[in-house]
């Protein structure tokens, strides 16, 4: 028996971590990100423009649905922070919240149409911020997008209990991560970003997790196999198998 897992942003940061992590140890992989990635089977797509996206995953996803799959997952992991700042125009606005809110949103329906019948254990991970919830001056299209997919996450558990076989739902705050998104906020200027001493601290102080950390702890925190039904979670509650922060 294994997982499948459906990972989106697998080229670098936290989903690869994680794409390694569930390789390693024997589950399948459907991974996508607009750099092409030699782990599993990979998707390339720009999740800017969530069109076609469907017709991409689709066949890929079910030709991995068989009895010997213990369980399914999605994790919409890819986002990005840009635009910091203040200034931006409507390109931007688009390319923020078609990743990091639209793009998952399309994700997920796909992952839960194409496996609507199957009545092994499914579960849709969203891979949020504390930014959802927290106001960061020079983030507002980030802060949005990850309230927005939050609360995408709340509706689709609320729409899961009717289901005839219902995934599970959950909303995770990964913490900081040492990646390329943190490289891009210490690259920002304090007019951009009035909050970038603070996060230029947390890296000269290793407080950062590695991603291999965090990786580890999303598939501790996916094999415990609690009912989420759309909460969020900080990583440590996910891990340790909370169905509520603690
Ligand atoms: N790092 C942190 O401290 C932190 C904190 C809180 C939450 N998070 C969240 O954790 C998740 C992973 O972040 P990370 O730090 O690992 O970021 P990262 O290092 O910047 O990696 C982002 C991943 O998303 C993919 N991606 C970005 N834009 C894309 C697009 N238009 N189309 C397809 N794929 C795209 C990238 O692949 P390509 O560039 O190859 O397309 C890459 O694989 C994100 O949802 C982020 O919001 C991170």
């Amino acid at each position: 028996m294994h997982s499948v897992f459906v990972i989106s942003g697998v080229s670098r940061g936290l989903g690869a971590a994680l794409a390694h992590a569930v390789l390693a140890r024997g589950d399948r992989l459907i991974g996508i990100s607009r750099s092409p990635s030699p782990l599993g089977t990979h998707i390339v797509h720009d999740l800017a423009q969530p069109a076609g996206l469907a017709d991409k995953l689709a066949p890929l996803l079910r030709a991995e649905v068989g009895p010997q799959v213990r369980r399914y997952v999605l994790v919409n992991n890819a986002g990005v922070l840009a635009p910091i700042g203040t200034r931006y125009d409507t390109a931007d606005i688009e390319r923020n919240l078609m990743v990091n809110l639209a793009a998952p949103i399309a994700l997920s329906r796909v992952f839960l149409d194409i496996l609507a019948e199957v009545p092994a254990d499914k579960r849709v991970l969203n891979i949020s911020s504390g930014a959802a919830t927290r106001p960061i001056h020079g983030w507002s299209l980030y802060c949005a997008a990850k309230a927005g997919l939050e609360h995408f996450g709340r509706c689709l558990a609320l729409e899961q209990q009717v289901a005839a076989h219902p995934a599970d739902v959950v909303n995770i705050s990964p913490g900081v991560i040492d990646t390329g998104m943190q490289a891009a906020i210490r690259a920002a200027t304090p007019e951009q970003f009035p909050d970038l001493a603070r996060f230029q601290a947390l890296h000269a102080e290793g407080a950062l997790a590695t991603p291999e950390a965090i990786a580890d702890k999303l598939l501790a925190g996916i094999d415990a196999g609690a009912r989420h039904a759309g909460v969020t979670l900080p990583i440590d509650d996910f891990a340790a198998g909370r169905t509520d922060p603690a």
